[in-house]
């Protein structure tokens, strides 16, 4: 019985190994950071997204311009809007990324992209892959960098979320079998694993934080989970002067929100889909999704992004105008930092937190009772002039 069933999944099974033995080899071939000093100029790539998405962009890249008037002026850096990486043209090429934005994509050295539509099975359109998830393949960008920060309950988090296998590598490559019945796959690496496990210890020993703690469910998921836990606990050796911890996935939604304990965490390190999940819940405490910024870090490129979605609800109530720009603009300031403009980046941020978290004079609700990202952006850039920035902001500490 089923036996012809049982042999195609096994042929399908059997590429799937090859290409990920193939992945993992890759992996081995350590590669030098890109060093940004080291270049003419800088290539900076803006790519709008769907729905909300090139509204966002807009502004980001007018803070952007602003932030990097001398520079770009220089031609130290260039800023280059990279267009088509829409829903429609993904449909129409039937590509996660279509083949020509993909190229452009690699000719910069970083990227800033607002959100792109994945549909899902249940949706009205082709189920095609991730744009996110595509191009963290394509471009090998293994650490999801995602800060939280709420001051006045002095959490600092900043979640190392892996970026490149977990439950999202083959995410589009389950087996439907007759009757029903379907898998889906995790994989995890020795490399991809220790890779992102060291880039969290080392964030920690960089900033000065003294505690990483890493989140799975290796009580039940126990081979790749427990690879992964396995593995953080080795590294952890490396790291001496750093506490590790380890929790599970279901306890640790509930920590977080335990606000008599959450503060006392600080790094986390955690497998793809888990570092999902957990970030837009830490990001929810901030002040939502809207708020977060993430960095995706590889070793060639990196791209940062809002951590929400497209939003095409909004859109199609003609809410787009009303929708926050904080969250790319974080996006932004990491971008800043990543490339060796720390200053300008912490203004940003000093200027986020003011306007968005402190003062609070245009407010968005993302509706029409509330401010436009024009009227947002406005205000940000004000703030970003005033030469007492630091002082408004130290006000409020
Ligand atoms: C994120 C998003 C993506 C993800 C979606 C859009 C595929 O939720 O960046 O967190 O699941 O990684
Ligand atoms: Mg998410």
């Amino acid at each position: 019985m089923y036996s012809k069933e049982i042999k195609t999944a096994q042929k399908h099974l059997g590429k799937l190994l090859q290409a990920q033995f193939e992945r993992a080899e890759r992996l081995k071939q350590k590669e030098e950071p890109l060093d940004y000093g080291s270049l003419d100029t800088i290539e900076i790539g803006i790519a709008g997204g769907d729905g909300i998405g090139p509204f966002l962009a807009a502004k980001a890249r007018e803070v952007l311009e602003y932030l990097l008037a001398e520079e770009i002026k220089a031609g130290k850096v260039n800023l280059k809007n990279i267009e088509g990486l829409t829903i429609e043209n993904r449909i129409k090429t039937g590509r996660a990324i279509p083949p020509i934005v993909l190229d452009e994509l690699k000719q910069c050295h970083v990227i800033l992209k607002g959100p792109t539509t994945t549909p899902d099975s249940g949706y009205d359109l082709p189920n095609i892959e991730s744009a996110n998830v595509a191009m963290r393949r394509a471009l090998d960008l293994f650490a999801n960098v995602r800060p939280v920060k709420i001051p006045q309950e002095k959490i600092d988090w900043v979640f190392f979320r892996e970026n490149t296998e977990g439950a999202y590598v083959l995410g589009s490559q389950g087996i439907e079998l007759q009757g029903g019945l379907a898998l889906d796959f995790t994989v995890t690496t020795r490399p991809g694993t220790e890779r992102i496990i060291r880039a969290a210890f080392q964030y920690a020993r960089e900033n000065k934080r003294t505690r990483v703690t890493a989140v799975t469910k290796a009580n039940v998921i126990k081979t790749t989970d427990g690879q992964f836990l396995e593995i953080a606990r080795e590294v952890a050796q490396e790291y001496p002067e750093i506490e590790f911890d380890d929790w599970y996935i279901d306890i640790m939604t509930a920590k977080l929100i335990d606000t008599s304990r959450r503060a006392d965490f600080q790094v986390f390190v955690l497998p793809n889909l888990y570092g999902d999940i957990l970030t837009d819940e830490a990001a929810q405490f901030q002040g939502g999704v809207g708020t977060a910024g993430s960095a995706n870090l590889g070793t060639r490129y990196a791209m940062f992004e809002a951590i929400h979605g497209s939003a095409p609800r909004m859109v199609k109530e003609g809410r787009a105008e009303y929708a926050d720009p904080s969250s790319m603009l974080r996006a932004g300031a990491m971008l800043l930092e990543h490339i060796g403009y720390q200053e300008k980046a912490r203004r940003l941020d000093l200027a986020l937190d003011v306007c968005g978290l402190y003062e609070r004079k245009v407010a968005l609700t993302g509706r029409p009772d509330g401010a436009t990202g024009q009227e947002f952006a406005a205000y940000l850039r004000e703030t970003l002039a005033n030469p007492r920035l630091e002082e408004v902001w130290a006000k409020y500490q």
